[in-house]
């Protein structure tokens, strides 16, 4: 049983000030989730103020990409090396929109995490099929390729930190999420794999996240799935109370008064 992680995505919503303000509301509510390992990935700008508006926090700060290359010629492009200098401790890896709005390849999102694992950076690797692949039922032959291509050169050590996102493509920003009983089928296929792959064996350890429209009326019934370890939030994470009422999930829970 894993902790539960409930990781905010802000993609590119958020300036400097409203990230800075959002944060320090959820900190004041901190006490209320010590139980949960919450993440919140703002846009580039504002990593260092949201770095800086964290200290002396346990919630998490993660970029939402980073480029397959080292350093050099490369406008545009952030470093592994410069999140982690703006106070990083996760990276987002292959979200579908960097996948399939900027073509980006298995091969790439495998020099990605090359590179954060090499950094120090702890990765949440996201996978998942379209609606089209789901249809052809290839979505588990699919998330297998993603996460083998995904992988290759990363030590069973390092897997070990490896947090992944599965978030199906059809499920993204549309209001339709995958049933509880969909996301956890997929899951255990995850887990598996990448058991196989760090040649374990034993029961598979890696923290499988669920994406795709996770809102306060679903995260519960997505929690309540045995290999269902966290979420990735969208838009439901934009709004402070919203997003505290998903972490909060359960929250009777809770000792009293907290
Ligand atoms: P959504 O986004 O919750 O808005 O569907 C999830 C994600 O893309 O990580």
């Amino acid at each position: 049983m894993h902790t539960p992680i409930i990781a905010a995505n802000w993609k590119m919503h958020k300036t400097v000030s409203e990230a800075v303000d959002f944060i320090s509301g959820l900190k004041k509510e901190e006490a209320t989730f010590s139980d949960r390992r919450v993440i919140v990935a703002p846009p580039f700008t504002a990593l260092r103020p949201a770095a800086d508006a964290l200290s002396g926090s346990s919630i998490g700060l993660a970029a939402q990409n980073m480029s397959y290359a080292e350093s050099g010629a490369f406008t545009g492009e952030v470093s592994a090396g410069m999140i982690t200098d703006a106070g990083c401790t996760y990276v987002i890896i292959g979200h579908s929109e960097r996948r399939h709005l900027f073509g980006e390849t298995n091969e790439q999102i495998n020099k990605k995490l090359v590179l954060a694992f090499k950094e120090g950076l702890k990765p949440i690797f996201c996978i998942g099929e379209t609606l089209q692949e789901r249809e052809a039922d290839e979505t588990i032959s699919l998330i297998r390729q993603q996460i083998t291509e995904g992988l290759i050169n990363i030590s069973a050590g390092d897997i070990d930190s490896l947090i992944i996102a599965y978030e199906p493509v059809w499920a993204i920003g549309t209001g339709r999420t995958a049933t509880p009983e969909q996301a956890e089928e997929v899951h255990r296929v995850i887990k598996e794999t990448v058991q196989e792959i760090s040649d374990k064996g034993g029961t598979p350890t890696v923290p499988v996240i669920y994406g795709g429209s996770v809102n306060e009326q679903t995260i519960e019934s997505l929690m309540n799935q045995d290999n269902i370890d966290g979420v990735l939030v969208g838009g439901a994470s934009l709004k402070l109370e919203s997003f505290l009422n998903i972490i909060r999930f359960r929250a009777s829970v809770l000792p009293e008064g907290e």
